[in-house]
């Protein structure tokens, strides 16, 4: 009998990226394929890569330097890179790093097990082609490192909205979405194996629609039958656009108990003149007016946000309009960027990536800290409060405190009792850092 190849994949970037890779992970499984956990017995390792930041392609950049000595001691070893990286490098890549013997865009996945005969052949293998239609909706994600509680499931792929500072929409192509039936599905079947919580995935999951039968279904729809399938079934999304949140998703959220209480709407910035020159096609107006739809209608829900710090031609008074629509907003977490130039992109194109490097690091400080005081008042409101909080394991910190989130995503860390992962638990808030709630469970499981 012929060995059974073994496959590593580690990867880069979003959560988006991570659900690619169980998708890679599926598509190598039945083409006979084993998963390892880590690249010393691996015979190919796919670095599944991020492009989003300057940062985040250096990163990936170093790791290539450290399998390049495993590489060299084992010639045989395949190294496949995969992801936005491929996409917007494409073949220059493969010059620059001589390691690389396969390069795949993130709508190439299917033809990896063609490519990888191509390899073994002796030869390099490329395919970097983007697609209108390719969704991978037949494939069932193999789970890497999964708690067996939480799962992730793409819903679209793709962006269409050219924010002028992103680079996704040239290296995930155009927006599509995938057929409801076979979402509701892979939900379903998660639950069948225990799942206790799906968060659905895409760059822009307000813009999901698909004519079912000549019935349009869109995502305030989609959520809906998704919350249905099972009350126990939590039901996360992310990202939303602000320009596209609509007062029906608001409602839909508001109406079923068991769709989370967290809504992540990247603002970017608070200084209209910023937001223009970002191409996000709303005002800061706009977005507190979403921001009040949602803390009328959903009192409890959690707000988060994505900030960029330094965008071209920002003026100190923008970025004062950046801190003082965060304390407005009063966000609950918040993922905070200094801008990086991405060419290509219509910044690239248009503006001067002008704001002095130091200028951007203090500005970013600036929100960091802001952001900290915010996550702490967040937290702190919510000590004397009881949390149900569905169990996902054994605390990073500490083996006899256990640790997950309530519908808030917050997290939220107790000490052990014979609680299983995937029980929901209600835990008395007891105390607080900026990141993390801590409590007691109370007697009674929910
Ligand atoms: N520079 C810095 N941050 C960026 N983001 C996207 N592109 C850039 C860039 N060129 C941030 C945005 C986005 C998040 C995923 O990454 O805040 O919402
Ligand atoms: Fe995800 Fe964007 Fe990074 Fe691609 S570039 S991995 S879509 S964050």
């Amino acid at each position: 009998m012929p060995e059974i190849k073994k496959l590593y994949i580690e990867t880069f970037g979003c959560q988006m990226n991570f659900s690619d890779s169980e998708i890679v992970g599926s598509l190598m499984l039945s083409h006979g394929y084993e998963m390892t956990n880590g690249p010393d017995r691996a015979d190919v390792i796919f670095i599944n890569t991020c492009s989003v930041r300057e940062h985040a392609e250096q990163r990936v950049r170093r790791r290539l330097k450290e399998l390049s000595i495993l590489k060299k001691k084992r010639p045989s070893l395949i190294i496949g890179l995969l992801g936005c990286m491929a996409e917007r490098l494409k073949e220059t890549l493969l010059e620059e790093e001589s390691l690389i013997d396969l390069l795949i865009g993130p709508d190439a996945y299917r033809h990896i097990p063609d490519l990888l005969s191509t390899v073994e052949s002796g030869q390099r293998a490329v395919d970097v082609l983007l697609s209108e239609e390719e969704t991978y909706a037949d494939i069932r994600p193999v789970r890497l490192g999964s708690n067996g509680v939480s799962a992730f499931i793409s819903i679209m792929r793709g962006c269409e909205n050219f924010c002028s500072y992103c680079v996704v929409p040239y290296t995930r192509g155009k927006e599509r979405s995938r057929d409801p039936g076979s979402i509701i599905r892979e939900a379903t079947g998660l639950v069948e194996q225990g799942y206790r919580e799906v968060t659905l995935l895409g760059q822009n999951v307000n813009s999901y629609t698909w004519n079912e039968q000549g019935k349009l279904v869109d995502f305030s729809g989609l959520l809906g039958r998704m919350a249905g399938i099972d009350p126990l079934l939590r039901v996360r999304f992310a990202t939303s656009h602000p320009k596209d949140l609509s007062d029906e998703l608001i409602t839909v959220i508001a109406s079923y108990p068991n769709i989370c209480r967290s809504v992540h709407l990247p603002v970017q910035s608070g200084s209209d003149h910023m937001l223009n020159r970002m191409n996000r096609k709303y005002t800061r107006e706009w977005y507190m007016d979403r921001i009040r739809a949602i803390r009328q209608h959903i009192p409890d829900c959690t707000i988060s946000t994505d900030i960029i710090a330094g965008f071209c031609g920002e003026t100190e008074e923008d970025h004062l309009e950046t801190l003082s629509i965060m304390t407005e907003a009063a966000f609950d977490f918040a993922y905070m960027f200094r801008y990086s130039e991405r060419s290509g992109t219509i910044a690239a194109k248009k503006y001067n990536d002008d704001v002095p490097g130091d200028v951007k690091s203090r500005r970013l400080d600036e929100i960091i800290r802001l952001q900290q005081t915010l996550s702490l008042q967040s937290n702190e409101k919510d000590i004397g409060k009881i949390a149900e909080v569905l169990v996902e394991g054994r605390s990073r910190k500490s083996q006899h405190h256990l640790s997950g989130r309530n519908s808030q995503n917050k997290v939220v860390v107790f000490p052990a009792r014979d609680f299983k992962p995937g029980e929901y638990i209600n835990v008395r808030i007891t105390g607080c850092t900026s990141a993390t709630l801590t409590g007691e469970a109370s007697a009674d499981r929910t």
